[in-house]
């Protein structure tokens, strides 16, 4: 059975995360979605909010699971069995940092977790959660962005009614 995780923030998740979730999902027998628990970074949704977005996004999608994890990639990935990393790759400007992390994957797993990038559709290789955030902290339209539940729970978020 061929797995994989795709890890990230998904504060939130966007249309962008969507589209590499639906085309991993095809590659993969399961692909398990696992939101970085991460005590440093502040974050507009709780760890819980996220992984309950992310299983409503996903729900029709069957083999696809969610799940969170704190700590290193590679010990999660290890504690699971897991051992193909997805990641998304919307422009050449991520492309220093994502190599940066699959390198180093690489390295501190001895080979054992290897990444797998998807470049993002074209029409999504624009989008950020972290300009959705601002777009929406100034009440601009991110309908383009997110999923509707997604925007109205983001704009209640910054004090905004729709
Ligand atoms: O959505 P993001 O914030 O770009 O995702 C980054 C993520 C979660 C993939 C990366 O920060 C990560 O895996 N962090 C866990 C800590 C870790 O394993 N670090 C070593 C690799 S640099």
């Amino acid at each position: 059975m061929k797995r994989a995780v795709y890890p990230g923030s998904f504060d939130p998740v966007t249309f962008g995360h969507l589209d590499v979730i639906k085309r991993a999902s095809e590659m993969f027998d399961q692909l398990t979605v696992s939101v970085l628990d991460n005590v440093n970074k502040s974050a507009l949704f709780s760890v819980e909010e996220r992984v309950n977005i992310l299983k409503e996004v996903t729900k029709d999608l069957p083999n696809v699971k969610v799940d969170s994890f704190s700590g290193l990639l590679i010990d999660y990935a290890k504690k699971n069995d897991v051992h193909v990393s997805v990641r998304g790759l919307r422009a050449v400007t991520d492309f220093e940092y994502e190599l940066q992390i699959a390198q180093t994957n690489r390295m501190l797993s001895q080979g054992s977790l290897d990444t797998v990038f998807l470049t993002t559709s074209l029409e999504y290789a624009y989008l950020s959660s972290s300009s959705v955030k601002e777009i929406a902290s100034f009440n601009g339209d991110i309908s383009k962005c997110v999923p509707d539940f997604v925007a109205e729970m983001i704009y209640e978020k910054y004090g905004h009614k729709h």
